[in-house]
């Protein structure tokens, strides 16, 4: 089967936050993180076959989306989830902030997070009113263990990840997991580890491993988030699922939701089942065409003088080193291009960052390169 990924589709004229923000402008937005391609056929049919059903009542979490996500969890990430360890979710960020309040409801909790981060992720401790030490990831987008460890000695005692990274697009190895387990396990932290991007994976063949999956010894302190919305394309059809080992914060995640989410999305419930069910084809092909426009941006970007694509393993977010241009806030200048694009600031980074989301037919990246180099060109 073809996926016809180079069709652009007109986004102006829908609800999109994405191309919403420059209506009456002309910048070409490449900032928040969904993607310009339409979803897979399946997923389209069983929306519609669920909405010609015609009745929208309560409902629960159907068994067969439980089935799908835990085979897919097998079949892709090599991770054998137990399906009573399931907690439904109206989507990751609700889901993190409600993990982190079932947390503070059995004791203190002061939160870490690796720094820059997907700013949702590190608003929870805003949103929770809890203490909060973030530590830098190193230059290349690797855990700086030796500041973890002072910002465990400051009393930080859970920690937020996001895996593969947001904005840095890097993935943890092993040996890296292994040292943050033992970590884990020495200092009794809990995580949360928001594996939403574990199936956008750059590298042909390569296969996304959480955490808890490679640590087994630490999977009762780990609660992970997964979804099907990024790597489907469905973030406007939100649903996610928390994985968590540990009966007691089972328990808890459960009553701290009760009353405070809405029910299941059918629409959505739907859409994700059949994203895991049938979607893997375009899954690859998807992917394909992102590595595609990745070896677009790294040989375009290679001949603009003073910025450096931070090579990314996962996502299909760039993360652009503009410090030698000397531009304190890239992502100002360059809308001042027509490029909209999401400023480091806005993940807590150091000045001089952006990041640019290559989810997107290839006409529309290679006009956003133009835009770019002009862009580099001009100042
Ligand atoms: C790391 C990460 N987590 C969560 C989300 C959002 O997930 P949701 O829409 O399910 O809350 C995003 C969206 O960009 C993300 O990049």
């Amino acid at each position: 089967m073809e996926w016809d990924f180079d069709r652009v589709i007109d986004r102006r004229s829908s609800d999109s936050i994405k191309w919403g923000r420059f209506r009456d402008r002309d910048v070409l937005p490449l900032w928040v993180a969904d993607m310009d391609f339409a979803v897979a056929e399946p997923i389209q049919e069983a929306i519609e076959a669920r909405a010609r059903h015609g009745v929208f009542g309560y409902a629960a979490v159907p068994q067969s989306l439980l089935d799908a996500a835990q085979e897919w969890l097998a079949r892709r990430w090599d991770w054998d989830v137990s399906k009573s360890h399931f907690v439904a979710l109206p989507a990751v960020i609700p889901g993190a902030n409600f993990a982190v309040r079932a947390l503070a409801s059995r004791g203190p909790v002061h939160l870490t997070w690796p720094q820059p981060l997907y700013h949702p992720l590190a608003q929870v401790a805003e949103n929770q009113a809890l203490p909060a030490t973030p530590f830098p990831l190193d230059s290349s987008g690797q855990w700086d263990l030796a500041s973890l460890d002072r910002a465990i000695a400051s009393g930080a005692n859970t920690l937020l990840l996001s895996n593969p990274h947001n904005p840095i697009g890097s993935r943890f190895d092993e040996a890296a997991c292994r040292a943050l387990a033992a970590r884990i396990q020495r200092h009794r932290l809990w995580v949360i580890s928001d594996d939403i991007h574990g199936d956008i994976l750059l590298e042909k063949g390569a296969r996304h491993r959480p955490l808890a999956k490679l640590c087994p010894e630490i999977s009762e302190r780990v609660i992970t988030l997964i979804s099907p919305g990024k790597a489907f394309n469905l973030a406007g059809l939100p649903f996610a699922l928390a994985v968590v080992p540990c009966t007691e914060m089972r328990r808890q995640l459960k009553s701290t939701l009760r009353g405070n989410v809405p029910a299941g999305n059918v629409v959505a419930m739907a859409a994700a089942e059949a994203a895991y069910r049938y979607g893997e084809p375009w899954l690859e092909a998807m992917l394909d065409y992102l590595r595609g426009n990745l070896a677009l941006l790294e040989q375009r970007i290679a001949g603009m003088e003073g910025i450096t694509l931070v090579r990314p393993d996962a996502t299909y977010l760039a993360w652009l080193d503009c410090r030698g241009k000397g531009w304190d806030k890239p992502g100002r200048v360059l809308e001042s291009f027509g490029l909209g694009l999401s400023d480091g600031s806005e993940f807590s980074a150091p000045s001089g960052f952006a990041r640019l989301n290559f989810g997107c037919p290839r006409a529309t990246l290679e006009a956003a390169l133009e835009r770019l180099d002009h862009a580099v060109a001009s100042g």
